[in-house]
């Protein structure tokens, strides 16, 4: 037999898949390996698909997405985001977004060309770059996990084109400060790159921060390429609703690759979304306070057990730091589900500087965190 794709062959099965092998067959595990939301999708989002599905709207999706949606998105763009587009030029539902973000690399590179994203970050970034010839250029975090923009600007290259960020952070927890957000803009502009931001944590974010999409900002919104999701808003990561914003060039771009490759997205799905979006957010306001609990729960927890880390500012995840117990993150998580049952990613998984991390997400009830983080102060004394 010839040989199959070995842009595919090298990206590894995912970390995470192993680790919830090994908890196969217990009843006992507590996971906080999970990236997603616990608490249910809002009733209206769910009528809203249902009701589409009795109406028969079980045909091919316009290929951009439902004009509904999409006014509903431009809407809340510039209201939320205070980014003014047009819905019939700027705006693609997606995927989730996953093919969001694949519809990025795919709108924007060639072969060769190296893009520059701060380690640890989200797994997918560096496989899916992968699959379109494109180098990433992994560049370490501060120890607070801001960006370093020294580091930054000795990777550029000829061959950079752009700069990838999200925030608020998977895995980090790290949210961009106006100040690191102004200085990563003067890179972008100083050296003519694209820039891509993922903004699906926008809503989960602490400590009076408040989420600023760079595409709002002077000079922004031609260069920059902006990825949302319903996913963790709306705890609807199973409808696999999306969408991108940016410039009519690259959008146009995209609908080629989306036409081509998944001819539009769910569409009777596309109607839980525009519920989603005519709800507005009040709804969030407990679930956030609960997640900002969780998150000062576990930061204190694991800051008593003598973990090295740091305060997450967004998302729901925390990575402390596995060095002085002399394990690397993939021994201590491994170790941790056989002896107390508790499911955390190791922190390689995040890229090339994080081997000597774990990640641990607080999207778990508040019982079972306390009990999960009763179990971690157990093994760390034993050990
Ligand atoms: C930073 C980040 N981007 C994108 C995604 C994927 O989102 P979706 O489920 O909408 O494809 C995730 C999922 O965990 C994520 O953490």
């Amino acid at each position: 037999m010839k040989d199959t794709s070995q842009r595919l062959l090298k990206a590894p099965k995912s970390a995470i898949r192993e680790l919830f092998d090994l908890a196969l067959g217990r009843s006992d595990v507590i996971s906080l390996g999970i990236g997603q939301p616990d608490f249910n999708t809002p009733e209206p989002v769910i009528e809203g698909n249902i009701n589409a599905l009795k109406k028969n709207i079980t045909m091919y999706a316009p290929t951009r997405g439902v004009p509904e949606l999409l006014e509903l998105i431009e809407d809340k763009l510039s209201k939320v985001n205070k980014i003014n587009v047009n819905w019939k030029d700027n705006i693609i539902v997606t995927n989730g977004a996953s093919q969001a973000i694949t519809l990025a690399f795919a709108s924007i590179f060639n072969p060769g060309d190296e893009i520059i994203i701060c380690s640890p970050n989200f797994v997918s970034y560096f496989y899916c770059t992968s699959f379109f010839g494109v180098k990433v250029v992994e560049v370490e975090r501060n120890i607070d996990f801001s960006p370093n923009f020294k580091k930054i600007r000795k990777a550029i290259t000829n061959k950079t084109k752009a700069i990838l960020i999200n925030s608020p952070n998977n895995p980090t927890g790290h949210a961009l400060s106006p100040k690191e957000l102004n200085e990563l803009i003067d890179i972008i502009i100083e050296y003519d790159l694209y820039l891509i931001t993922d903004e699906v944590y926008e809503n989960y974010i602490y400590d009076g921060l408040k989420h600023v999409s760079p595409a709002s900002l002077d000079g922004m919104f031609e260069r920059t390429v902006t990825v949302n999701a319903m996913s963790k808003l709306f705890s609807a990561t199973g409808f696999r609703l999306g969408f991108v914003v940016a410039s009519k060039e690259i959008i146009d771009l995209m609908e080629k690759y989306h036409q081509y490759t998944i001819a539009g997205t769910n569409h009777a799905a596309q109607y839980g979304y525009i519920e989603a979006l005519k709800m507005g957010i009040d709804f969030f306001k407990e679930i956030w306070e609960s997640f900002n609990k969780r998150r000062n729960l576990v930061y204190d927890r694991l800051s008593k057990i003598g973990f090295e880390l740091v305060k997450p500012k967004g998302a729901f995840y925390v990575m402390p730091s596995t060095k002085k117990y002399n394990l690397t993150g993939s021994e201590f998580s491994q170790t941790l589900m056989k002896e107390q049952a508790v499911a955390v990613v190791p922190g390689g998984i995040f890229g090339s500087f994080s081997d000597h991390m774990i990640r641990i997400s607080y999207a778990t009830e508040i019982e079972k965190l306390k009990e999960a983080m009763n179990r971690i102060e157990k093994f760390i004394q034993k050990s």
